[in-house]
This record gives C-alpha cells, sequence and structure tokens, in this order.
C-alpha cells in the first residue's frame, strides 16, 4: 500500500540535526546514564500525533511517549484545563488539605471501575507508586505477607514495586536485596511456550501452578496477600493473557481470600478500546493500578479497589504531590475528552484495522514471528527464525531505527518485539502511514540479514 504523502512526516535533516546534536552532547554530561534511549530523538514541540524536533522534523508517535499521551499531544482541551488550574491552585498536598478535584476524579473513576462499587482511591505520582500503595495495601488489610507475580511482568522501579518486576536483569541488577515474599511464576506467553499444547489449556495450567505446585509445596495459601498481574504484559513484550488464564485467576483469588490486583498501568484508560485491558476477559479485579494515559502526560498514578479493601488508618500511606490539582485537572480532562471523542471506539477501530492489515505479516516476512494486540496496544514481535523462536534484539533495534529515520517514532518492548502504541486519537490513515514504514523497515533489514 502506497504511503499518503498528504500526512507523511517530514524530516528535513540527517538524524540527529545540529541543533539535536547539541542537546545531546549536553545530556551525555549532564543527565543519568541510567535512562534507556533507542535513537536520538529531541522533542521540541507536540501536537495530536506529531512531535516537532528541535531541527523541525514532524514525526508520527506511535509511542505516545510510552503509552501516555492518550488525548495525542497538547489536546486543547487537556491543555486548557492545565492553564487554568495552574491560575488558581497548582498545590496543596492532599495528604494535609481537601480539595474538591480530589473527590470529582474519584467519583469519575468509580463510575468507569471494571468492579462493582463503592471504591475507593489512593493518588500518586506515577506507576510505580501505584503499585507500591497496591503492595503495602494488601499487605495491610489482609495481614498476610507474600504475594505472587509473574515472569516478564513490568511494575515499576521503586524497591516494592521492582521486587514485583522480572522483566530485565538490568533492572535488578545490583539493586539488592529487594523487598522479601515475592514468587514468580510463568506468565502464559501462548507464541512462545505453548508449544503443541492447546493454548487455553496452557494458559490454565500456568494459573493451576499456583494451587498444583506452589500451594503443595512452598508457599501456603493462606499466607498469600494478593496477585499482582498485568492482563497485557506490557515492557514484557505486549503479550496477552488469554480469558481462561484471567478466569482461573479469579477463581483461585476466590477459593483462599487473595486479592486480585491488576496492573492497568500501561494497558488502561482505553489502550485496548475499553476502558481497561481487564475487561476484555470478564474478569472482575480487587484493586486496578493506573497511570500513564490517565492524565494525557501529566504524572499521576492512582490504586482503585473497592471500598472495604482501603481500610488503613491514617498515617499508613501518603504522598506530598500525590493527587496534585494541576495533574487531576488534566486527568479530568482527559477523561472529558476519551468519552466526547469516542476514543474507546477509535482505539478498538484503528487497532483492528492495523491488525487486519499486518495479520499476514508473519506469513510474508521472514523476521516477523507474531502480531498481537487489542486496541491500540500491539507487538510485533521479531524473531531470527520462525521455528526456534530465537529472539532477534539486534534486528528489532535496526527496525526501530529505521522506522525512525522514516518519520515514526516507534518504541521496542520484552526481547525483541516492536511495540505500537499511538495516542487513541491516531486515524486510519496516519496508521497506514505509520504501517508502510515499518513494513519497509522490515523488509530492508531482511535484505540486510
Ligand atoms: C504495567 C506497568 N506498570 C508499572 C509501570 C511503572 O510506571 P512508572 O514508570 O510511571 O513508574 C509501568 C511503566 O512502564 C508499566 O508499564
Amino acid at each position: 500500500m502506497p504511503t499518503n504523502t498528504l500526512i507523511a512526516p517530514k524530516i528535513k535533516t540527517a538524524l540527529p540535526g545540529p541543533n539535536a546534536r547539541r542537546v545531546l552532547d549536553g545530556d551525555q554530561k549532564f543527565v543519568s546514564p541510567s535512562y534507556t534511549r533507542s535513537y536520538p530523538m529531541v522533542a521540541e514541540r507536540g501536537q495530536g500525533i506529531v512531535v516537532t524536533d528541535v531541527d523541525g522534523n514532524e514525526f508520527f508517535d506511535f509511542s505516545a511517549g510510552i503509552a501516555v499521551t492518550s488525548t495525542g499531544h497538547c489536546h486543547p482541551h487537556v491543555v486548557a484545563g492545565i492553564q487554568k488550574q495552574a491560575a488558581e491552585l497548582i498545590h496543596m498536598s492532599g495528604t494535609d488539605f481537601y480539595y474538591e478535584s480530589m473527590v470529582t476524579l474519584a467519583e469519575r473513576l468509580s463510575k468507569i471501575a471494571p468492579m462493582p462499587g463503592p471504591h475507593k482511591i489512593y493518588y500518586g505520582n506515577s506507576g510505580t507508586e501505584a503499585i507500591e500503595c497496591a503492595f503495602k495495601l494488601a499487605r495491610y488489610h489482609t495481614k498476610r505477607q507474600n504475594v505472587i507475580a509473574f515472569y516478564g511482568a513490568f511494575h515499576g522501579r521503586t524497591m516494592g514495586a521492582l521486587s514485583l518486576t522480572a522483566s530485565k536483569p538490568q533492572q535488578k541488577r545490583r539493586f539488592a536485596p529487594l523487598v522479601p515474599g515475592v514468587t514468580h511464576i510463568r506468565y502464559p506467553d501462548v507464541y512462545r511456550d505453548a508449544g503443541t499444547q492447546d493454548p487455553e489449556a496452557f494458559a490454565i495450567s500456568c494459573a493451576r501452578f499456583i494451587e498444583d505446585k506452589l500451594f503443595r509445596t512452598t508457599l501456603p495459601p493462606e499466607e498469600v496477600a494478593a496477585i499482582f498481574v498485568e492482563p497485557i504484559q506490557g515492557e514484557g513484550g505486549y503479550v496477552i493473557a488469554p480469558t481462561v488464564f484471567m478466569q482461573e485467576l479469579r477463581r483461585i483469588c476466590d477459593r483462599h481470600g487473595i486479592l486480585l490486583v491488576v496492573d492497568e498501568v500501561q494497558s488502561g484508560v482505553g489502550r485496548t478500546g475499553k476502558w481497561w485491558a481487564v475487561e476484555h476477559t470478564g474478569v472482575q479485579p480487587d484493586m486496578v493500578c493506573v497511570a500513564k494515559g490517565i492524565a494525557s502526560g501529566m504524572p499521576l498514578g492512582i490504586t482503585m479497589t473497592r471500598a472495604e479493601i482501603m481500610d488503613w488508618a491514617p498515617g499508613s500511606h501518603a504522598s506530598t504531590f500525590g493527587g496534585n490539582p494541576v495533574c487531576i485537572a488534566a486527568a479530568l480532562a482527559t477523561l472529558d475528552v476519551i468519552e466526547r471523542e469516542d476514543l474507546l471506539r477509535n482505539a478498538s477501530g484503528v487497532g483492528h484495522h492495523m491488525l487486519k492489515r499486518m495479520a499476514d505479516w508473519p506469513a510474508k516476512h521472514k523476521l516477523v514471528g507474531d502480531v498481537r494486540g487489542r486496541g491500540l496496544m500491539i507487538g510485533v514481535e521479531i524473531v531470527k527464525d520462525k521455528k526456534t523462536k530465537e529472539y532477534s534484539a539486534a534486528e528489532r533495534d535496526r527496525i526501530v531505527q529505521l522506522a525512525f529515520e522514516r518519520g515514526i517514532l516507534f518504541l521496542g518492548c520484552g526481547p525483541s518485539t516492536i511495540r505500537i502504541a499511538p495516542p487513541l486519537i491516531v486515524t486510519k490513515d496516519e496508521a497506514d502511514v505509520a504501517m508502510d514504514a515499518l513494513q519497509d523497515a522490515i523488509s530492508i533489514v531482511e535484505d540486510g540479514a
């Protein structure tokens, strides 16, 4: 399919351009080397799905700042909400004072929660803090110490969340000892691990391992506070948990009084075409962790629970900045935009269009092992060999680099997957442009491989 030249991104300089180079030099001198930049994109402005760099090059952002700018960059309604709030009250601290928007947002989230109310909501500043809160609350409420999480999971980088994370060794290297009491088990990566088994039987067996092995050998169930699960693993490689797996986790939790915590930090707020990815499975969690897309780029983390679970005493947990008024204003405006512009339907429709167009890539492209996704959370897994499914990180990184040079911003995730996560406002035409560029990049790397 030819690229739609009317809406193509505009690359005017060799990348990185001269202004970008200056920033990169300064960054190298002054900024922490722990960040993981894939290519030298130096952003200056953003509008909708377009980001302009410091040399005037325009890119289509199919990463949304790691699945954050849900309503696109600088949506006028979100900007207006932020500006109005910034002129009225920037900070007060919900830890010690009250302000109405904390209640307003809680009420709105309660209406769209994936489990029946009443609900209670805790405000932090980031995804990792939403998880940190859930971890502490699960222990507090149940008076149990242990939790279960999954290989491939990414729940954040503060010590509690990092203890649940099992994505890449570098994230944990030299940071031990971590929080004790976390047991990791296999996540149902059907493409990679089901082998000749029926995918559903394989997925159920991953969940049943908890009762069949863990609870019979090392982990007394009455000492387990919570199971933490991403309905779709994000950093782990955009791996979708089959419905039967989520249902089995729910049954196990119910049988043993364990809390089911879903991490919707990346998959939530409409990204998959529903408010929450867990809704695709019909499973009702006990707690939901939210961040990234909720405030279109302002820092906000939220832990939402059934009301009776959030039973901790004053002083148990809080944060000076958590639920900052400007961030809450951005979140309220984000919810307005998602509702008014029917973005759940758009995410679902454009995502479906993309998945349909990419469905034959594994057959057509020797480097593409799998294409999978829900809504606008789509992963293209790059492999060296279709039979062995050997990871192919170098080729994946090269493809992402070539796409950047063609004006499309993607990020990697997992050992060798390309992550497609544009703002929820993206159109089918824009998606076609991005897929053309991606396919072009894949073909070039294949020809050289
Ligand atoms: C599923 C999931 N949980 C938690 C986090 C941590 O969020 P943050 O980087 O805002 O701390 C992330 C970040 O990528 C994530 O994808």
